[in-house]
């Protein structure tokens, strides 16, 4: 297994699973629209690596143009990234969501398999287990009620997927479930970009650290936690990057449906969040406590035993790594990518 197609490969965890892919010795081809991303990313990887990556800037739902793709270069597995993420804004465009991430996946199934490729990795995420059962998560916690047509289309595009394997057990399927990713690669070079006002609190706490917001709003500190704000399992985008390297090599054992927790088995609480960022970066962070935001949930981190044992992959960074570089990249690049 050498080359691996990359959908949504300019984003935040695509840029940086394709600088632990070529550390790894694989070979990469990238799609992606750009709907939430920028070429410089793809700039900075090759900066990174050293590497010249094969890039197409088209809408993974166009099957001709995917078709065209497949047809120039010989795919052995995919790493599924190419979605719309923003869970406010599905509640407020509910079609563009399902539109976009159903069909983009039904599409990429389609060619793949018509190219003879029955290797995949798609990003799925934490939220598919709505408010869990079982706390630390492990992956035979039930699937929740998911709130908003983002976790919709991850929870049914797992079933979409489970059910293809299932059909045609030739297919090696493996569904990541993505805890809290935050950080950057240690260079600076690439790190999370998002579109205006952030949504998740690091890059939130980020802006307010380099002075384009005045504090952060502390959603509800009146959960069952013990300091009543939120906990969740916030892991380093690199150790997650390395985690899909580690998944690849289960692609090539004949692994047939796997699924993984991401993460890396702590919670912490917002106030530890900002704690952490304040102690390692020796910045305040101004903040206030606000009501609970709807749909949060008070505790949400996992037990990544099975990714350890089937897969030999762990997060290696602690929090100290994480607000490290989150910061970092923010300061090197207080306007994100700014050169495209
Ligand atoms: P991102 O927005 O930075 O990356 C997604 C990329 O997909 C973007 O570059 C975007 O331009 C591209 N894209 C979207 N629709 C496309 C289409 N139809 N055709 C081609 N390209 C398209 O997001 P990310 O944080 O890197 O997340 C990657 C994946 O992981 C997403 O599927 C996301 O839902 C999932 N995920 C992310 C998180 C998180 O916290 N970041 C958590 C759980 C799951
Ligand atoms: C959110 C999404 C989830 C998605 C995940 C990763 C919602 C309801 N859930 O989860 O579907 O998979 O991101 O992309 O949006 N917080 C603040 N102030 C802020 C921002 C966040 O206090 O300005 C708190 C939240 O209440 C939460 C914690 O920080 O307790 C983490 O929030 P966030 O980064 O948005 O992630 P999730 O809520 O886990």
């Amino acid at each position: 297994m050498k080359t691996i197609l990359v959908t949504g490969g300019a984003g935040y965890i695509g840029s940086h699973t394709l600088v632990e892919l070529y550390n790894s010795g694989y070979n990469a081809v990238v799609v992606d629209n750009l709907v939430n991303s920028n070429k410089e990313s793809l700039h900075r990887v090759e900066q990174i690596t050293g590497a010249k990556i094969p890039f197409y800037e088209i809408d993974v739902r166009d099957s001709k143009a995917l078709c065209d793709v497949l047809d120039k270069h010989q795919i052995d597995a995919c790493i599924h990234f190419a979605g719309l993420k923003a869970v406010g804004e599905s509640v407020e465009m509910p079609l563009e969501y399902y539109q976009n991430n159903m069909v983009s996946t039904f599409t990429l199934i389609e060619q793949l398999m018509n190219h003879n490729c029955k290797n995949i990795i798609f990003s799925s995420s934490a939220t598919v287990y709505g408010n869990p059962e079982i706390i630390p998560i492990t992956e035979e916690c039930p699937k929740g009620k998911c709130t908003n047509p983002y976790g919709q289309t991850k929870s049914m595009l797992e079933e979409v997927l489970m059910d293809v394997q299932k059909a045609d057990t030739a297919w090696n399927v493996v569904l990541l479930r993505y805890f809290n990713p935050i950080g950057a690669h240690p260079s600076g070079l690439i790190g999370e970009n998002p579109n205006g006002i952030p949504n998740n609190l690091m890059p939130y706490i980020t802006q307010v650290a380099v002075g384009k917001r005045p504090e952060l709003g502390v959603f509800g500190n009146d959960y069952p936690t013990p300091d009543g704000t939120g906990v969740r399992d916030y892991i380093h985008v690199v150790d997650l990057a390395r985690g899909h390297v580690a998944a690849l090599k289960a692609l090539s054992r004949n692994c047939g449906l796997s699924i993984y927790n991401m993460g890396t088995g702590n919670g912490y609480s917002v106030l530890q969040m900002i704690d952490a960022f304040t102690r390692v970066n020796g910045i305040l962070v101004p903040y206030s406590i606000k009501p609970r935001r709807a749909g949060d949930i008070a505790t949400c981190y996992c037990n990544p035993a099975k990714a350890k044992a089937e897969l030999g992959w762990e997060a290696e960074y602690g929090i100290e790594e994480m607000v490290r570089d989150s910061w970092n990249w923010q300061r090197s690049n207080p306007e994100g990518y700014t050169t495209e």
